[in-house]
């Protein structure tokens, strides 16, 4: 299919029941559908939108262009649980209606007020050269899950001094009064948050730009995020354009936060640090929300832009990470899997032990959707963890005492992906002793090691029968504790 303008940029309700009939068709026959994700039925998802907690249940929105692949015209596809683990799919829930969003819903979040949840995106438009015009507006969903646009932004352009890559509003409550950030870039291309008030979420003040010790770092922030932990302020950001920075931001694009405090009169974010959330292949555009006993869960988009993945031949690309609960240590940013997520856990599978330069498969512990826990303690060189083996095929995990870092190598993992920005990632780490938990799903693993303070979240697309397991301790001592349990979807 070669994709043109006129191609994606169609509205769900064009597509034709044999075009949906064929689409349902190619992905029922992908070998990469996973199994406790959130994932399009077919298309494309990215960012996570409008997650909230409303009438008693999380809602959770993501962009998706229908028709393939490719990012296109996007609309917000709804999903719901009780519990942050069954989700089930509602259909589209925002859709393009209105001249100024011609070209997609774009990303944004809700809010609840006096009964309704109220969601606010970015709307897309192109005009007839081309150029970009972005507006922000809102739809109210209300209890019996009906959705009402409002006909005309409530912002309806950038601010001067800034260009139309003004987008993903974020809003909040403060007292009486509403807060929205956005995410913008300067007219001299670097990247920044501006600031919105209002009373009634109906009329919006500038404010200005959030002042951070952060004036040039990256060409344009996407989906900014501000909220408190045990009375920290954190700003979590998506800044395009960062350059690898020692092991930090090898991908296309990353995701981080700044922990500090933010002055709400002068608009002002102290500190003085960025933290990389994800020392992984695939993970962006996160977006948090606060569950009812008031802990912030994050989840994020398992993909970047602009990179193409394996299953893309099958007609749908992507997923979101699992829900993580965030804390923070040290000043350090922790994310821990929502505490649901035994829910999950069948089949419980045991291995404990020693190796000593030396490689073992363990026989029993077969599989391809599963967590996997543990603790590993190497003596002093490389050892770790084989997934997903196949004949050719494995997900390397390893610590390296020597070079102290966390590795995760995906250069065998399967179907290459996004090889041009490599296919090893690492993280500095000082133990010899790591604890993990590990989730594996026909086409991810996401990884946290020490409850939390490093995570890598990758795609992989091994084939169907790369379900091993391996132990290996190449030049060292080692030993291993290990729980599996299967995962039933
Ligand atoms: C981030 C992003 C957002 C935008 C959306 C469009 O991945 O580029 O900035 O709102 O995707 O799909």
């Amino acid at each position: 299919m070669s994709w043109t303008r006129e191609t994606r940029y169609r509205h769900y309700r064009e597509m034709t029941e044999a075009e949906e009939q064929e689409l349902l068709e190619k992905v029922s026959k992908s070998i990469w559908r996973q199994k406790f994700h959130i994932q399009p039925p077919y298309g494309l998802l990215n960012d996570p939108n409008g997650f909230t907690f409303y009438q008693g249940k999380y809602h959770l929105f993501y962009q998706w262009f229908p028709f393939g692949p490719v990012h296109g015209m996007k609309h917000w596809y709804h999903v719901e649980s009780e519990d942050l683990i069954h989700w089930e799919e509602k259909g589209v829930g925002i859709a393009p209606e209105y001249d100024h969003e011609s070209h997609g819903i774009f990303s944004g979040s809700g809010i609840v007020k006096a009964d309704l949840l109220y969601l606010f995106y970015t709307a897309n438009k192109r005009d007839q050269d081309w150029n970009r015009v972005s507006s922000q507006s809102f739809a109210v969903m209300d209890k019996q899950g009906r959705f009402t646009k409002q006909e005309e932004p409530v912002i309806p352009k950038q601010p001067e001094g800034y260009t139309a890559n003004f987008r993903d509003p974020k809003v909040w409550k403060n007292g009486n009064t509403f807060y929205m950030i956005i995410g913008a870039e300067r007219e001299n291309h670097t990247g920044c948050a501006l600031l919105y008030k209002s009373a009634d979420l109906l009329n919006w003040s500038f404010q200005g730009e959030l002042k951070t010790d952060f004036e040039q770092f990256g060409y344009m922030w996407e989906c900014p995020d501000i909220f408190q932990i045990e009375g920290n302020d954190v700003l979590i950001l998506s800044p395009q354009g960062l350059e690898p920075e020692g092991d930090s931001y090898h991908n296309v694009h990353n995701s981080g936060c700044f922990i500090g405090h933010f002055d709400k009169e002068k608009y002002y974010f102290q500190s003085n640090a960025f933290q990389e959330l994800d020392a992984g292949f695939d993970f962006y555009a996160p977006q948090t929300t606060q569950a009812p006993d008031g802990r912030q869960i994050l989840v994020g988009w398992m993909g970047l832009p602009d990179t193409s993945y394996p299953a893309d031949k099958d007609m749908w690309s992507n997923c979101l990470t699992i829900p993580r609960e965030l804390q923070i240590k040290n000043n350090k940013i922790y994310q821990v899997p929502v505490k649901e997520m035994i829910k999950k856990r069948g089949a419980l599978t045991t291995w404990q032990g020693n190796l000593d330069g030396e490689e073992r498969a363990l026989d029993n512990f077969l599989g391809a959707v599963y967590e996997l826990n543990g603790d590993m303690t190497v003596e002093d060189g490389i050892a770790g963890l084989k997934l997903r083996t196949g004949k050719e095929e494995e997900t390397l995990f390893y610590l390296d005492t020597k070079r102290q870092k966390i590795v995760l190598d995906r250069t065998n993992s399967g179907v290459p992906t996004a090889v041009d920005y490599g296919t090893v990632r690492q993280t500095s780490c000082t133990d010899n002793k790591i604890s993990l938990r590990i989730f594996m799903d026909t086409s991810s693993v996401e990884i946290f090691v020490n409850e939390g303070e490093f995570v890598f979240t990758s795609r992989i697309f091994p084939q169907e029968e790369s379900k091993g397991i391996k132990l290996f301790a190449e030049d060292t001592a080692a030993s291993f504790a290990l729980n599996k349990w299967d995962y039933t979807s």
